[in-house]
């Protein structure tokens, strides 16, 4: 959980983020893609068919501004934690790749806003970043062990259809 006062100064910033949210998740991805190029090939979706990325700045933008506007009530979120965390788990998005994004936005924002984000402000989104990482965090990993329990179900019952089928032939 986060603090009130960070709970309070991300509420504060919604207004600007739903204005400028675009033009700072564009910058991120810009920085972000600058130091992990390689990060750039999970997004064949969005990036290789828009080179620009649009679509997908603007779905973060989205997702960026309805944490702020919810992140005293984020059970209200869960439905789209859910599709966004199933689609993380489609493209192998692992925790690993979090901080850099987090630290990237962070700086997109003090590209972006400039005055506006104030330590106060910047400390407060690092601390909320961390938060909503941790929840999709949690929740590719427990999509993760699901798709691991089935795969191993499925590849147990293969290898006995296996055995079933070398018994036939040694008859
Ligand atoms: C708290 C951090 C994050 C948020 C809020 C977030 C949000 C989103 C959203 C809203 C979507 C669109 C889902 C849809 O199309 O239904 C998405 C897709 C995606 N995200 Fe994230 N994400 C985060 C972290 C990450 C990280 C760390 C990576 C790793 C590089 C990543 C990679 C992707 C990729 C590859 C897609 C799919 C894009 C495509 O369809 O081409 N995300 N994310």
């Amino acid at each position: 959980m986060v603090s009130q006062s960070t709970i309070e100064i991300v509420k504060a910033t919604a207004p600007i983020i739903r204005e400028k949210g675009e033009e700072i998740t564009r910058r991120m991805y810009q920085i972000a893609f600058e130091e992990r190029p390689d990060y750039k090939r999970s997004f064949k979706t969005t990036w290789m068919q828009h080179l620009d990325g649009g679509p997908q700045s603007r779905k973060l933008a989205a997702a960026v501004y309805a944490y702020a506007t919810h992140i005293d009530r984020l059970d209200e979120l869960a439905k789209a934690v859910d599709k966004i965390g199933r689609r993380h788990v489609e493209l192998r998005i692992l925790p690993e790749q979090y901080p850099l994004i987090g630290e990237k936005l962070l700086q997109a924002m003090k590209d972006v806003l400039q005055d506006a984000a104030t330590d106060e402000v910047i400390s407060a989104w690092a601390e909320a970043y961390d938060a909503l990482a941790n929840i999709f965090i949690q929740k590719e990993t427990t999509i993760y062990k699901q798709e691991d329990q089935e795969l191993t179900e499925r590849l147990a019952s293969a290898n006995n259809l296996t055995l079933v089928h070398q018994t036939d032939q040694s008859r």
